[in-house]
């Protein structure tokens, strides 16, 4: 059984820095690699920040959270993963440029490393095409923010073997987390039943059934959910989201998936959620919180 000594995570963005804390805490050396080195320097502040938050609630001693910022490294250079257990790849909801990145890896990472994505939608079967090693390609869902939600979903790709599988669990698990375990089918189980939900939210404020506010707090109030449609997409990010509903569209080639038109015009209005300070609402930053006007 694999002991995943060295965990790397590329992508330091929202979902990637949660990761790369989670498995230093969890005991592992850790490499966080980004492409852009802004990335890297927020990642390292956010991580310390969550750590510390963690340390104030009692939830973590301070010994172990010492540690574990002590295990991360961050990097923008491939060549510094070459000795990972198991890469958990967490850049940008595109298959070409995931694609790119898996062909790049197979050749880097020692023979026996398992390449996982967290991608939220992309067949785990092509990604692994694009490497010589498909038997240990496997896809990591974890949810946002991965530091604190309970789940991971893993996706097996058609050749991912038990090996694989089980190994990924295990870590998974070492993690604090519940395991789910989906087909490989566009959109896995959360997604595909969460971005229809988000979508008609959208089609209900394009198309004037009620304002943002209403259509929030009648989900969240109505059906019990921490957080209303459109919020919560704006907590995900709007590209991500409509990069989410393509691959369904065209995945699963029905037409009750296609991108609310008001969802693709706030993307390319660059208005992409929280992350952006503007999406369906507005956000205001301050040192502590983004508050919402
Ligand atoms: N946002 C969510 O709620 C959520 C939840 C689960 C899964 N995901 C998935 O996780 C992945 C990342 O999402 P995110 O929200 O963290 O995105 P993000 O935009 O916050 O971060 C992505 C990071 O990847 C970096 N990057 C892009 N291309 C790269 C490359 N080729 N090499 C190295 N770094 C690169 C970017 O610089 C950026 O820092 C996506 O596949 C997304 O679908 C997102």
């Amino acid at each position: 059984m694999a002991e995943f000594k060295v965990v790397a995570v590329i992508g330091a963005g929202q979902m990637g820095s949660g990761i790369a804390q989670l498995a230093a805490v969890a005991g592992s050396d850790v490499w966080l690699l980004d492409k852009d080195a802004g990335a890297l320097h927020g990642a390292k502040g956010s991580i310390s920040n969550s750590v510390q938050r963690f340390v104030n609630k009692g939830q973590l001693s301070k010994e172990v959270g010492i540690k574990a910022l002590e295990r991360l490294k961050y990097t923008s250079n491939l060549e510094d993963l070459r000795y990972a257990d198991i890469v958990i790849e967490a850049i940008v909801e595109s298959e070409d440029v995931k694609k790119k990145l898996f062909a790049e890896l197979d050749k880097i990472v020692k023979g026996s490393a398992i390449l996982a994505s967290n991608t939220s939608s992309i067949s785990i079967t092509r990604l692994a095409t694009a490497t010589k090693r498909p038997q240990q390609v496997i896809g990591m869902h974890f949810m946002n923010p991965p530091p604190i939600m309970k789940l991971v979903e893993i996706i097996r790709g058609a050749d991912t073997s038990d090996e694989t599988f089980t190994a990924t669990k295990t870590l998974a698990e070492r993690f604090g987390k519940t395991v789910v375990c989906s087909r490989d089918y566009a959109g896995f189980i959360v997604n595909r039943i969460l971005m229809p939900m988000i979508n008609e939210a959208f089609h209900a404020l394009y198309t004037g059934v009620a304002t943002k506010e209403d259509i929030d707090a009648g989900m969240k109030l109505g059906t019990n959910q921490p957080m209303g449609p459109l919020e919560l997409a704006d907590f995900i990010g709007l590209d991500v989201c409509l990069s989410i509903l393509k691959v369904l569209h065209s995945g699963l080639g029905d037409v009750k998936y296609a991108p609310c038109p008001l969802l693709v015009q706030y993307v390319d209005a660059g208005r992409l959620g929280r992350k952006r300070g503007i999406g369906v609402y507005s956000y205001v930053k301050s040192p502590k919180q983004s508050s919402r006007l």
